[in-house]
């Protein structure tokens, strides 16, 4: 493969689910019901399942029989996204699911050939301009709608607020836009790229809101995105590691105790032709 094999965490995917479940802009979902085949039967290609969240969101809001084919890099990830799957619609139709251990940015015409939607989540920032090219182009070919959800556009909010919070947002945003293995990745970018590209390859595009809302119910989540968003700000600017020790010792112990309050903010995008 060529893209840059990052491993992400079981763990890590299972903490932000009902996160990501809670954020999804469920009127793309309604705007997608009329492009789906009427009477069922729908093939669904879901690229970077990671352990299938998109699939355990999206098959019980959907009626009909549906196939899913789950995508990934990652075996041990697609085992437990297979075996997670719900196997039934909004109206009890059979769920079936298969699994592809593949390069999501190398998938050709013949591999989705026949989809009725393709979905992914959580994924875009993870890619390079060609990458996201190609992954948009070959999306567009297969004729039929396209819901990615979950792509961080590069702000986050936090209650209370402190000054060094710019500061480690800027660090974190230039460290999402790092190149790494010789790859210059998209970060916050990825999905305004893929909005224009989408458009320039004649598919009509609607952009949502899709914010994570923490506060001290998610504190288990908040604690470890803060823990993960200062690591990669301190790895991309060592100097304010030092600067910030402080700040992300005690921002963390608020975290950890229910007294951050944190939106992540994110855009759902459908394309679908015209
Ligand atoms: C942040 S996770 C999101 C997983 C899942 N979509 C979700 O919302 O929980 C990104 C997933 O994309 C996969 N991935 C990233 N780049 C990929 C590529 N080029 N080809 C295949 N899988 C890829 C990773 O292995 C990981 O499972």
């Amino acid at each position: 493969m060529s893209a840059e094999t990052v491993r992400v965490s079981p763990a890590w995917l299972g903490l932000r689910e009902a996160a990501d479940g809670a954020a999804r802009a469920v009127d793309l979902v309604e705007q997608l019901r009329p492009h789906l085949p009427a009477g069922g039967g729908a093939t669904i290609h879901d690229l970077g399942c990671g352990t299938g969240s998109m699939g355990r969101w999206l098959a019980p809001r959907l009626t009909g029989r549906q196939h899913w084919v789950l995508y990934d890099r990652d075996a041990d990830l697609l085992a437990h996204a297979a075996a997670t799957m719900p196997a039934g619609a909004a109206d009890g139709a059979v769920v079936t699911v298969e699994t592809r251990q593949r390069d999501v940015t190398r998938l050709d015409q013949a591999d989705l050939a026949g989809a009725s939607l393709i979905t992914a989540s959580a994924l875009l920032d993870m890619l390079t301009a060609d990458e996201l090219e190609r992954f948009v182009t070959t999306c567009a070919r297969a004729g039929c709608p396209v819901l990615i959800t979950i792509s961080v556009i590069g702000r986050v909010d936090l209650r209370p607020a402190d000054p060094y919070d710019a500061h480690i947002a800027g660090a974190f945003n230039a460290h999402q836009r790092r190149t790494t293995g010789g790859r210059r990745l998209l970060g916050p970018d990825a999905v305004g790229a893929a909005a224009d590209a989408f458009t320039r390859l004649g598919m009509d595009v609607a952009v949502r809101p899709s914010p994570w809302l923490l506060d001290a119910d998610q504190a288990a989540l908040t604690g470890e995105w803060f823990r993960g968003w200062v690591a990669a700000a301190f790895e991309q600017q060592p100097g304010l590691a030092l600067a910030a020790a402080g700040y992300a010792r005690s921002r963390a112990a608020e975290a950890t105790a229910g007294r951050l309050s944190v939106q992540v903010h994110h855009h759902d995008l459908m394309a679908w032709p015209r």
